[in-house]
């Protein structure tokens, strides 16, 4: 069966749907190659997603709604044998990473829209599919268009900006949201630099942000994870912006490990912090920051940089994917619907339009 998808080759994404087959640009191989991978079947996208040839909580989300196509598309019968299939597949790529809630999300909407159409022919299910994975995808551009122009409000010219790991077109379908807040407040003559942290262990600051800074032509320096307490205290960080792979119902933050200190250390020298991520990447039912799942990852990413040892044989190493960040260090949570300030379970209910007594 041949499916063309409906999706713009740009903005510039890391994900694609060409040729019948899922094309990921292989964020391992970065920056040295650029590289697309193919997927042709969702065991292939949740490889893809464990080894984080694609990452970032949003992209994910995306990847996997594409998984989902690949799924259904081989099956023959309808009905159970459908149901079946697209219930295995989701339940494989929901378990290739704990933390990032896009994941569970875009999954949850893809569910919703097969049931709509549980009683269609495989063909049809995966058309429609199709369609919507292409409308997530576009969607997911919009909004981190949408949390950029809002970010950039915040910001006053001439700022000095800190990001840590990587929340730019990488992370997402394109755009970004941390790295699109620092684009589009540096087309509107707002940044004079960025300060890039390296993001141990697999250093998606030094190899993915760097890459993209570079592309979009803004000044950044590269630092040690190290450095960002001293660059504050000589005061050469004005803001800092980091994106999110969930956000627990009162405003505490999952992102990548190291962003909890960079988040004391801005608070202990007075340098506003912000959180720029999707309404999707927020999970009600998850009450705060010590609810969140953390993943755990292969100590070996501890002990070895690109397969070398560094680190004596026979030594433990704990490699915590991610860290919480508490709402009270949280200066604002930059979000497609606006920007969001503490009491953060008021102002989160009023962004999903609800209304949340005091
Ligand atoms: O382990 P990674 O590289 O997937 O971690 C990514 C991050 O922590 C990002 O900051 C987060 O997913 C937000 S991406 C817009």
């Amino acid at each position: 069966m041949s499916i063309s998808s409906s999706l713009p080759s740009s903005p510039f994404s890391p994900i694609r749907w060409r040729d019948d087959r899922l094309e990921l640009l292989d964020q391992t191989r970065l920056p040295e190659m650029e590289t697309w991978l193919a997927c042709t079947d969702p065991e292939e996208v949740a490889a893809a997603i464990r080894c984080l040839a694609v990452r970032g909580a949003p992209a994910i989300g995306v990847a996997a709604a594409y998984g989902l196509v690949l799924g259904v598309r081989t099956v023959e019968e309808p009905g159970a044998a459908l149901a079946a299939r697209f219930s295995e597949v989701s339940e494989l790529l929901g378990g290739t990473r704990p933390t990032a809630v896009n994941l569970r999300w875009a999954l949850d909407r893809g569910r919703e829209v097969f049931e709509r159409h549980a009683g269609a022919s495989p063909a049809q299910v995966t058309r429609v599919l199709l369609a919507w994975a292409d409308a997530l995808h576009a969607e997911d551009v919009r909004v981190n268009q949408k949390i950029g122009e809002h970010g950039a409000a915040l910001f006053a010219p001439g700022v000095r900006v800190l990001t840590h790991c990587n929340a730019g077109t990488l992370a997402t379908a394109g755009y970004g949201t941390a790295v699109g807040v620092i684009q589009s407040a540096w087309e509107t003559g707002k940044v004079a630099m960025v300060w890039v942290d390296e993001t141990r262990p697999l250093l998606q600051g030094a190899r993915l942000t760097a890459w993209e800074m570079q592309r979009l032509g803004i000044p950044f320096k590269l630092v040690t994870d190290s450095s960002v307490g001293a660059l504050m205290k000589r005061g050469l960080v004005d803001r800092v912006v980091v994106g999110a792979d969930r956000i627990a119902a009162n405003g505490d933050a999952a992102n990548k490990i190291g962003t909890y200190t960079v988040a004391v250390l801005a608070h202990r020298h007075g340098v506003p912090f912000y959180v720029a991520a999707p309404l999707s990447t927020i999970d009600r039912a998850t009450p705060h920051g010590d609810a969140i799942p953390i993943e755990e990852r292969n100590p070996d990413e501890v002990t070895d940089v690109f397969g070398r040892r560094i680190a004596p044989a026979g030594i433990e190493a704990f490699n915590m994917a991610f860290d919480v960040t508490p709402h009270d260090l949280i200066a604002a949570i930059i979000t497609e619907a606006g920007v969001l300030e503490a009491p953060y379970e008021q102002s989160i209910a009023a962004a999903f339009g609800e209304e949340k007594k005091g």
